[in-house]
């Protein structure tokens, strides 16, 4: 890979143009007294751990582990915004709304999964979304972990600029594989710089610039109290944004572990850094300044999101407004991905046929992270490439550029022929 730097940039908006198998495994009868999410019960007793075989098995054993000790991280990376958190919910649920049209006697052998994103190569595609926070979920080399199953899968992460590990250390630590460096247009432009400098350095691939965050999603109706710890007294060892270098237009000095004034949930100065009213002058702006090599104006790639249906309630699941974007761009090059409760193999069939070039998953990963480190990312991205790899033998294509919308139709079509 070399180090030339960003070339490309994907932006990420909301909508920018308008449980658990509790199935019981193999066992004698009688000895087994319930199943769920992997263990296995004797009479009450733990008898064995297997490993989680479904990505909702990994959600409900990472709450097992996380939430035990740590709500608030929990409650963190499961919030939902607006007091039904209905973004959130139907995102998942877009999903289940389309069914597939398998095609028997087609394939011959086990189909390709491999595409590219902007030119780059990928094995499956499937990409990790940018989070914060995994420096608290797993270890300090939270986002080092992803990274790593990342680059073992032969896939791509976005690393995210609010990410308690400084954009220097993933850096360099992580130079194998294919990176993207989010970054939000912060409200010092300085602070938006040192991200964009780092990422030519190191040689991340592409930009994505997340433009959702005019306001702190914290501030929303459907905020969860526990939150308030995630920025209090159990956070003191942590910087919460140590890319954050200036702060109230001074250079920040010395980091600040447990400052809650910097973080605190409505008044942190470190949100208003964050959730400012952004425009396309400054995203104008970071074209000119940014780039090191010479770039057309423009975006190259849309990451069709609703940041996890964590910022504003209300907007469509990512699902459902992706055709309408792919119809947008149409005639362009520019490429279109999507995120947003993307839990199966099926899920990611789904998007492709609905015109995603690739899909991005949020928690999944957080999940793997949360349960096993690097090995239960790693696991989490070789579920979703066997589901997929399974949905597209049963579906007849041999390969990504065989799916279309014809393996999938969406439950009103069924309605309207009755
Ligand atoms: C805990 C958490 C932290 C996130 N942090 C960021 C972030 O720092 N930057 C960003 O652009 N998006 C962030 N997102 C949004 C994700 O990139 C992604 O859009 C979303 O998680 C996809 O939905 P999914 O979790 O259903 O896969 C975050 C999401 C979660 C759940």
């Amino acid at each position: 890979m070399d180090v030339s730097g960003p070339t490309s940039y994907v932006m990420t908006a909301d909508e920018p143009f308008r449980q658990a198998s509790t199935n019981p495994p193999p066992n004698s009868p009688g000895q087994v007294k319930s199943y769920s999410g992997g263990y296995t019960y004797f009479s009450g007793q733990v008898l064995r751990m297997t490993d989680p075989e479904n990505i909702p098995q990994y959600e409900e054993r990472a709450k097992e582990k996380v939430n035990l000790d740590r709500a608030f991280l929990w409650n963190y990376i499961s919030y939902g915004t607006g007091v039904d958190r209905r973004t959130l919910t139907e995102s998942k649920l877009a999903f289940k709304r389309y069914w597939l049209q398998p095609q028997v006697l087609t394939v011959k052998s086990k189909p390709s999964t491999w595409t590219t994103v902007l030119g780059s190569p990928i094995r499956i595609p499937i990409c990790i979304s940018p989070t914060a926070a995994q420096v608290m979920i797993s270890s300090p080399d939270g986002d080092i972990q992803t990274g790593n199953a990342a680059s073992r899968a032969s896939t791509l992460m976005v690393y995210s600029s609010a990410s308690g590990m400084k954009i220097e250390k993933f850096g360099s630590i992580v130079p194998h594989g294919l990176y993207w460096a989010q970054t939000y247009l912060f409200h010092d432009r300085r602070n938006t710089l040192h991200i964009v400098r780092n990422a030519e350095r190191f040689g991340f691939k592409a930009l994505v610039v997340t433009v959702d965050t005019p306001v702190d999603f914290l501030s929303g109706s459907g905020r969860v109290d526990a939150m308030d710890e995630l920025l209090g007294p159990s956070c003191v060892d942590v910087d919460m944004n140590p890319n954050l270098i200036y702060l109230n237009g001074k250079k920040r000095e010395n980091r600040i572990y447990g400052d809650t004034e910097l973080w605190h949930a409505k008044h942190g100065i470190g949100n208003q850094e964050l959730y400012c009213y952004a425009t396309w002058e400054d995203f104008a702006w970071l074209k000119t300044k940014a780039a090191r090599q010479a770039i057309k104006a423009g975006v190259d790639g849309i990451l069709v999101s609703a940041h996890g249906g964590r910022q504003l309630a209300g907007v469509p699941a990512p699902l459902d407004a992706l055709p309408d974007v792919i119809k947008a761009v149409k005639g362009s090059n520019v490429e279109v991905y999507m995120d947003g409760g993307i839990r199966s193999g099926s899920d990611v069939f789904k998007a492709l046929a609905l015109g995603a070039r690739a899909v991005f998953i949020g928690r999944p990963p957080l999940w793997g992270l949360a349960v096993n480190g690097e090995d239960g990312v790693r696991r989490v991205l070789q579920i979703l490439e066997e589901e997929l790899t399974t949905t597209m033998t049963m579906c007849g294509c041999a390969s990504l550029q065989d799916i279309d919308s014809s393996f999938v139709k969406h439950e009103s079509q069924f309605k309207s022929m009755l």
